[in-house]
């Protein structure tokens, strides 16, 4: 007896349907079916900065993210940019408005400038930029389109346990405790 193609043909088809047969092509291209790290549902709105930076005004002038948010060793932090590299720019840029008189004081004051945080993970969870630069997952997959939000609030849910293990068993990463937890082995001797 020898199969149909037709019926052959149509089979392939259910499966593609029912999710059993990923096409190379999908793999191949990198385009998610679904984000690995959710939106959050409930608003989150962004907490009022010390000055009024919006990423949307400055994306407009080719800016690389990592022109203001580099990774120092030992790669857990992205980090804020120095005063100076905003002062570089607004010596000539927007210079008397308000907000941009406010940062020429804190660069005279040689302040930091204090940004309120916006993504801050849970106390003890141990967490590293580099290793998911590293590995390829982009900033908008954690953050969302920074480079349209004139202010920066939560949008994706990328604190919660679920969306790191989702992503993790996605991408084959490490999903034992131990990848993020020092516990309870520190607890146990003591050392927390
Ligand atoms: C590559 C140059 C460049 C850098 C770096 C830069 N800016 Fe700007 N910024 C601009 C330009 C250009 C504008 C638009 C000015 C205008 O509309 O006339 C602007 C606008 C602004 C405004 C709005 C000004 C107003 O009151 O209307 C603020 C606030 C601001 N920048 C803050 C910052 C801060 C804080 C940093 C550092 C984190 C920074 N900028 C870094 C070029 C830059
Ligand atoms: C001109 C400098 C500059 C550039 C370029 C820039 N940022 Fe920022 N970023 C800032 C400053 C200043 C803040 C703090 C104020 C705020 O939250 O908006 C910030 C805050 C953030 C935060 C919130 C951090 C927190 O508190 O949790 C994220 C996420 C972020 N940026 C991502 C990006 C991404 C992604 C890009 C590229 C698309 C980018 N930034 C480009 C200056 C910059
Ligand atoms: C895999 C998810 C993920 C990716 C990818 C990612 N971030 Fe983050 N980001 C986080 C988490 C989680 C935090 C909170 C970390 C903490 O509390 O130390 C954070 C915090 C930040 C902060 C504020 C604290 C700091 O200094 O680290 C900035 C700024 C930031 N991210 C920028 C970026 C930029 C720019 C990129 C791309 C170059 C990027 N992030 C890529 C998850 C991610
Ligand atoms: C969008 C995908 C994605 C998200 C979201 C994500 N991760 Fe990861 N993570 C990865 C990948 C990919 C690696 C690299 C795995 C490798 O190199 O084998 C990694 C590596 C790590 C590592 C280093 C592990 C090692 O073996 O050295 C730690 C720690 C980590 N992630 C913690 C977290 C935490 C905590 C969160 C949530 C706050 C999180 N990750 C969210 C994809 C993700
Ligand atoms: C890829 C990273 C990752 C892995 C793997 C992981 N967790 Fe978590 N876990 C987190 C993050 C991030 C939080 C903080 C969540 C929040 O604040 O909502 C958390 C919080 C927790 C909490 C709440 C209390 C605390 O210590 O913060 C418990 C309990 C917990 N995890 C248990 C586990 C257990 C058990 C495993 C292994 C089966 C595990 N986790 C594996 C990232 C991870």
């Amino acid at each position: 007896m020898t199969i149909h193609p037709t019926w052959r043909a149509t089979t392939l088809c259910l499966l593609l349907l029912t999710g059993f047969v990923i096409p190379s092509s999908a793999q191949q291209s990198g385009v998610e079916s679904k984000p690995a790290v959710p939106d959050n549902v409930a608003p989150h709105s962004a907490p009022t900065q010390p000055l009024p930076f919006s990423h949307k005004q400055h994306a407009t002038l080719g800016l690389q993210c990592q022109a203001c948010h580099t990774n120092p060793d030992p790669g857990v932090l992205m980090t804020f940019p120095a005063t100076a590299k905003c002062v570089s720019c607004h010596i000539a840029a927007a210079t008397d408005t308000p907000a941009i008189v406010s940062l020429h004081a804190y660069s005279e004051s040689k302040a930091a400038i204090p940004w309120v945080r916006v993504y801050a993970v849970t106390k003890g969870v141990t967490w590293n930029h580099r290793a998911h630069l590293e590995s390829g997952v982009q900033c908008a997959t954690c953050h969302g389109d920074i480079s349209q939000a004139d202010a920066v609030s939560e949008t994706k849910a990328t604190l919660a346990m679920a969306s790191c293990i989702g992503c993790h068993e996605a991408q084959a990463a490490n999903t034992a405790c131990i990848t993020c937890h020092a516990w309870p082995t520190d607890q146990l001797l003591g050392l927390e």
